[in-house]
């Protein structure tokens, strides 16, 4: 599927990093069409940077916080990833909102991952909210990033079922395992040139299960 050199990914975190570590399984895999050239948070502590630079990916930690403006934090961070010849950008619970001028820079190679079956539940805390909302079926999406927060042409979804008892916390526990299936496979699709955008959609070519999963409910 791949065609060409793999393409150099970044990884951008603000904590644990469980869906980076994911990414960095699927790219141990030597026909996967992409590699994780860096891992870059906004926190300096954040857990991520250590399970990062433990399995010997550059890391960059910058704090928003040194910087005057969110865009000066921005060029700086742009400036990592144009050092390390970033291709593309996968935010990974980088849990800063990106000004137009990152986003365009970047504009068809930043992926996203979020914790709902997007355009519903945009935002925080999601499964408290699908909870109190009472729907049946809940989910995660990879999408490219634009301007606007938690919006953009969708690459992947996942569906999962919620049940009787679910707490924020199961429903969490359940969402987050598809995305990290979810992700890998929406980045194997974009990293191998096999999506287009056209509009808001993004096409594939693909088997509809390639890019859509639907969990079952558990027994
Ligand atoms: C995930 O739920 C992701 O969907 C959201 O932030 C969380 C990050 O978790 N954007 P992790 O750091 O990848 O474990």
């Amino acid at each position: 599927m791949s065609v060409g050199p793999r393409k150099r990914v970044a990884a951008l975190i603000s904590g644990r990093g469980s869906n980076m570590i994911s990414l960095m399984a699927a790219a141990r895999q030597p026909d996967y069409p992409a590699e994780i050239a860096l891992v870059l948070s906004n926190k300096l502590d954040a857990p991520g940077l250590v399970t990062a630079r433990d399995a010997g990916i550059a890391t960059a930690a910058l704090s928003h916080k040194d910087h005057a403006s969110r865009e000066d934090f921005e060029r700086a961070m742009h400036a990592v990833l144009e050092e390390h010849a970033i291709d593309l950008v996968c935010l990974a619970g980088f849990m800063r909102l990106l000004t137009p001028w990152f986003v365009g820079q970047w504009q068809g190679r930043m992926l996203n991952i979020h914790p709902a079956l997007l355009p519903s539940f945009r935002g925080l805390h999601t499964h408290e909210r699908a909870l109190e909302d009472g729907v049946k079926i809940h989910g995660a999406t990879v999408h490219f990033v634009v301007p606007d927060m938690d919006a953009g042409p969708i690459i992947a979804q996942a569906a999962v079922p919620v049940v009787d008892g679910d707490t924020p916390a199961t429903l969490a526990a359940r969402v987050l395992a598809q995305e990290h299936v979810i992700y890998p496979l929406a980045l194997k699709l974009v990293a191998s040139g096999a999506t287009r955008i056209d509009g808001n959609r993004v096409l594939t070519g693909e088997q509809v299960s390639d890019h859509l999963l639907v969990v079952p409910t558990p027994a």
